[in-house]
């Protein structure tokens, strides 16, 4: 099977790289290399690499050059927190970038696989089929992405599914995110940043179980447009998650709250009709606070980013 990888230079995206070489296929990544795109995320992993935007052209070209039978798109803008103070990028890369491929896959017939987020549903616990009731541009970018799958697969009958994970942890995510961000700042003996009383809920799943799933949907896939939720059935709030990083790591962890994000979700959920097991969330932990603690190479140039050290981004837009 050939396929292409969009995005595969970021988190999920090279985790389903490394799912891929266990199963004896080599794919093509194409990546942008943003700020969250890495090549140290494809160390001693099996591939062909070509940079390109996903909103460009030169995406058709390479297309048409390697003619994939699947071409799987993770490129995104991620962070929810810089979706607020900046939304321009997750307009262009995560609803136009996304159609771009939609036309492709017109042009040159492959089945396009587009991962999409459990953030869609909202705060409300979604089936495939809830409504959508994105809160933030970056939820509301991905919404709209899903909408033009949809519309693709109905109106120009094109081969297209939706997979939608809920919060992934794990090896070699962005430490702007809630758990590698509590990892190393606890390692460095700082503070970590809590949002308003750090009880917003997530549904958590380790990002390696997320690759095997993501997998299996693909072989399982009907390709009318249809979505697969993945949650990892545990649902945890900040607070429970830090409290579970002390005992998993043995330091304490000190907590600084901080004023709430702008439209900050209490919860997401999922059900799911698919049947799969998961890594337990405290197994995961254990073994996302190893990863971190034994790669400081791959953090530690970054923990210069503004981003990082900012307790929230989003104030800028305050003017404060
Ligand atoms: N991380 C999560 O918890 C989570 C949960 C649900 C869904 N998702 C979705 O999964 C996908 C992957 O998320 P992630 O956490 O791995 O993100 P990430 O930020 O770690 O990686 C995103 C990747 O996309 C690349 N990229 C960004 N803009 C690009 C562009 N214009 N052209 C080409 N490449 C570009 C980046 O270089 C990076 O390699 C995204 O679609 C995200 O919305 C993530």
């Amino acid at each position: 099977m050939k396929i292409i990888v969009v995005g595969g230079a970021g988190f999920i995206g090279s985790a389903f790289v490394r799912e891929l070489n266990k199963r004896g296929i080599r794919p093509l990544v194409v990546d942008l290399l943003t700020y969250a795109g890495r090549k140290e995320n494809l160390k001693e992993t099996d591939h062909d690499f070509i940079q390109a935007d996903v909103r460009s052209e030169q995406i058709h070209d390479i297309i048409k050059d390697y003619s994939p039978d699947v071409v799987i798109n993770f490129a995104a803008e991620t962070h929810v927190d810089r979706s607020i103070y900046k939304p321009q990028d997750f307009i262009t890369t995560n609803v136009l970038g996304a159609v771009n491929l939609l036309e492709a896959s017109r042009k040159f017939g492959f089945k396009y696989i587009h991962i999409s987020t459990d953030e869609v549903y909202g705060e409300e616990c979604g089936d495939e089929n809830s409504p959508l009731r994105p809160s933030s541009p970056y939820s509301a970018s991905k919404a709209s992405a899903d909408l033009f799958v949809k519309a693709y697969v109905r109106t120009y009958g094109i081969n297209a599914i939706l997979v939608r994970p809920s919060n992934n942890y794990g090896p070699r995510q962005f430490p702007e995110k809630l758990i590698p961000k509590a990892i190393i700042r606890t390692l460095l003996g700082m503070h970590v940043p809590v949002y308003g009383d750090g009880k917003a809920e997530r549904d958590w799943i380790f990002v390696e179980d997320t690759a095997r799933i993501v997998f299996d949907v693909m072989r399982k896939a009907e390709w009318k447009g249809e979505a697969y939720n993945i949650p990892g059935g545990q649902r945890y709030n900040v607070l429970e998650i830090l409290k579970m990083l002390e005992e998993v790591s043995g330091k304490e962890v000190r907590i600084k709250f901080v004023s709430d994000r702008p439209g900050h979700d209490r919860r997401y959920c999922m059900i799911t009709r698919m049947k799969y097991e998961v890594t337990p969330f405290k197994e995961g932990l254990r073994k996302t606070y190893k990863w971190y603690l034994n790669n400081r190479w791959w953090w530690e140039p970054l923990i210069t980013d503004k981003f990082f050290v900012e307790d929230e981004p989003w104030l800028a837009v305050k003017g404060k």
